[in-house]
């Protein structure tokens, strides 16, 4: 399986600021209460929970790098969604800018891109024609390789993935159609740790899509609904030993460990309140 071609590690990380994150409207079903209304954020404790997960980051000596928060942008916090960054096989990166779904989210596209232009790293934009395209979100990169996991699902759409094969013909894409509205985007659902493993909720698949996950990872984990539900699957393995993960995932803990893998468990309940986790929370580049 592992045939195409290798392609570099992402070593950095970038992070937002917390200070205007809020839940301020229902963009996925983990936002509101059983009643319908919004969940409300303490801040207090969400600034506590995000300098873990950078000083997580900092513990591995990994570089980071951290965008000021911007008092309209909610979700800034969650930069795995206004950009991905694709390494290449002869070691260079290029950066491609997401199409987000809703509007209240549209302003965080710019500052990636002008993240990313201080960071020389080319950009890429998609035709007019791609509405719907967000990021690390559905894109996820193989550990080590010249593929993409690809999410089709409530946030992107065919077209994007169309124009990235057209750009790079040699990129292994491998879509998903996502099936449970609660597992809105694939870096819920799936979080590829080393070449051959990831976590996985088999219940965000159909059997297409759980065919291709035991073929491109052959040692995959299996993550109960219950833990799926408090993110285990947006877990973010930077080195193939290290695994940031929501700290309320026990058994997926036991389970890494099972695996010699290193769980680094992390509260990030504030943040699940607005639909995400550690995953969502970095860019790698
Ligand atoms: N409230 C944000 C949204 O619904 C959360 C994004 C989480 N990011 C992620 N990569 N799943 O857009």
């Amino acid at each position: 399986m592992n045939s195409c071609a290798r392609t570099p590690i992402l070593e950095h990380v970038l992070l937002a600021e917390p200070t205007a994150f809020a839940v301020g409207a229902a963009e996925n079903p983990h936002m509101q209460k059983e009643d319908g209304s919004l969940h409300e954020v303490d801040s207090d404790r969400a600034r506590e929970q995000w300098e873990s997960l950078r000083a997580a980051y900092l513990d591995l000596k990994m570089e980071v790098a951290v965008l000021p928060a911007e008092p309209d942008l909610l979700d800034l916090v969650f930069t795995a969604n206004p950009s991905l960054v694709l390494p290449l096989p002869d070691g260079s990166r290029e950066a491609w800018l997401a199409r987000m779904t809703y509007a209240s989210r549209h302003g965080e596209v710019p500052i990636h891109e002008a993240f990313l232009r201080q960071e020389d790293i080319p950009i890429r934009t998609m035709p007019d024609i791609v509405q719907q395209w967000e990021g690390c979100g559905d894109g996820i990169l193989h550990p080590g390789r010249h593929r993409l996991h690809a999410g089709l699902g409530p946030r992107t759409q065919t077209k994007g993935w169309e124009i990235l094969a057209q750009a790079h013909p040699e990129l292994e894409i491998k879509t998903y159609a996502l099936q449970d509205p609660r597992f809105y985007h694939l870096d819920t659902a799936l979080a590829p740790l080393d070449e051959e493993t990831a976590l996985y909720f088999p219940g965000a698949f159909d059997t297409a899509g759980l065919r291709q996950i035991h073929a491109a990872f052959p040692s995959a984990i299996e993550v109960s609904d219950n833990e799926a539900m408090l993110f285990a699957c947006n877990a973010h393995c930077p080195d193939g030993k290290h695994v940031l993960i929501e700290s309320a995932c026990q058994q997926t803990c036991e389970a890494l460990q099972a695996a010699k893998f290193q769980p680094i468990p992390l509260d990030t309940s504030e943040f699940r309140k607005a639909g995400g986790s550690v995953f969502c929370m970095k860019l790698a580049y």
